[in-house]
C-alpha cells in the first residue's frame, strides 16, 4: 500500500446485522492485524489541527471505535470523559473487556453511527479512524451519521475522520496478502464502478500456537468510495464549518493519487 498500511474494512455500515456478523470472526484477531497502524501519530496530527484552530479538546468520542484501540489512546492522553461507539457487538465486547482489565474509564455503546444517540452528551473531539465510514455504503446513512455526529459535537469541537479514497478503492489497493505471526491473510478486491462499491473477499488462516492447529475463515467486506466534494457538502449541510482535507495520515495536501484522506471539520463555537 502506498501509505504503507493494510486497509481493513467490513460490510455496509448501513447493514447493521451484516456488519456485526462479519466481525464475529475477525474481532479476536483485529488488534494483531492493526499492530502496524500509527494510531498515536494520527491522533497527534489531529491534536495539532486542534491547536492550529486554537482549540483544546478535553472530552472525546470515538465513532466506529472497533476494539477500542484509538479510544484507549484518547483515555491515556487524558481526555475525559471518553466514549466509544461501534455497530459490532463483538468488537464492543472486546473493547469493554480490555478497558475493564486496564482500568480505563471509557463508556462503550453498541450503536449505528447513522443513529447515534448518546443521552445528550456532546464532545470536544469526535474521531472516526481507519476508514470506518467507508463501510457506511448508503450515502443517506452517511449523511445521517454526519448530522448525528454534529449533534454530539460540543460548540467549538472538532470532528476528524479518514476515508479510503476513490483512487484507492478503484485501483485495487485492497487486494493484498501477508503473514503476521500466526495470522495469514489473502484479500481479493472487486470494484463496482457504477455503484462505487469495493467488495473484498477475505481469507484468514489463524494458527493456534498451543495446539499447532490452523483455523480458516472468510469474510466479505464492502466499502463505498466517496468524493471530497460530496463529503464536504454533506459536512456543511450537517452544520460543520472550516473543513480541511489532508492526504494519508494528515501530513500532505490531498492529490489525485492519495489513497487515504483525513478530514477535519468544526462545529462553530
Ligand atoms: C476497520 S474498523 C476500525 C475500528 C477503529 N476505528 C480503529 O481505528 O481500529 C471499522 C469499524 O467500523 C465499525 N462500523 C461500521 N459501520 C458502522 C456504523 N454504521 N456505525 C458504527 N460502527 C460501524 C465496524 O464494526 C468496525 O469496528
Amino acid at each position: 500500500m502506498p501509505e504503507g498500511m493494510p486497509v481493513l474494512g467490513i460490510e455496509g455500515g448501513d447493514g447493521g446485522a451484516a456488519v456485526a456478523r462479519q466481525y464475529g470472526d475477525v474481532a479476536p484477531i483485529y488488534d494483531t492485524l492493526m499492530s502496524g497502524v500509527p494510531h498515536r501519530a494520527w491522533l497527534e496530527r489531529i491534536e495539532r489541527a486542534a491547536r492550529e484552530r486554537g482549540r483544546v479538546p478535553r472530552s472525546a468520542l470515538d465513532v466506529a471505535c472497533g476494539t477500542g484501540i484509538v479510544t484507549e489512546l484518547l483515555a491515556a492522553r487524558g481526555y475525559s470523559p471518553v466514549w466509544g461507539v461501534d455497530l459490532s457487538a463483538r468488537m464492543v465486547t472486546i473493547a469493554r473487556t480490555k478497558a475493564l482489565a486496564r482500568n480505563l474509564p471509557i463508556t462503550y455503546r453498541e450503536q449505528d453511527a447513522a443513529a447515534l444517540d448518546l443521552e445528550g452528551h456532546a464532545f470536544d473531539l469526535v474521531v472516526s479512524l481507519f476508514d470506518s465510514l467507508n463501510y457506511v455504503t448508503d450515502p443517506a446513512a452517511l449523511r445521517s451519521a454526519f448530522r448525528r455526529v454534529f449533534l454530539h459535537t460540543a460548540p467549538g469541537g472538532l470532528f476528524a475522520f479518514d476515508l479510503n479514497s476513490l483512487y484507492a478503492l478503484a485501483n485495487d489497493l485492497f487486494s493484498q496478502s501477508g503473514t503476521d505471526g500466526p495470522i495469514r491473510h489473502v484479500w481479493h478486491a472487486h470494484w463496482d464502478r457504477e455503484n462505487r462499491l469495493c467488495r473484498v473477499e477475505m481469507s484468514f488462516w489463524v494458527r493456534d500456537e498451543a495446539t499447532g492447529e490452523t483455523r480458516h475463515f472468510t469474510e466479505t467486506h464492502v466499502q463505498r468510495a466517496y468524493t471530497v466534494p460530496e463529503i464536504t457538502e454533506w459536512l456543511t449541510t450537517s452544520g460543520f464549518t472550516r473543513i480541511e482535507v489532508f492526504s494519508g495520515y494528515g501530513n500532505r495536501p490531498p492529490g489525485p493519487r492519495s489513497d487515504r484522506l483525513l478530514f477535519v471539520a468544526e462545529r462553530a463555537a
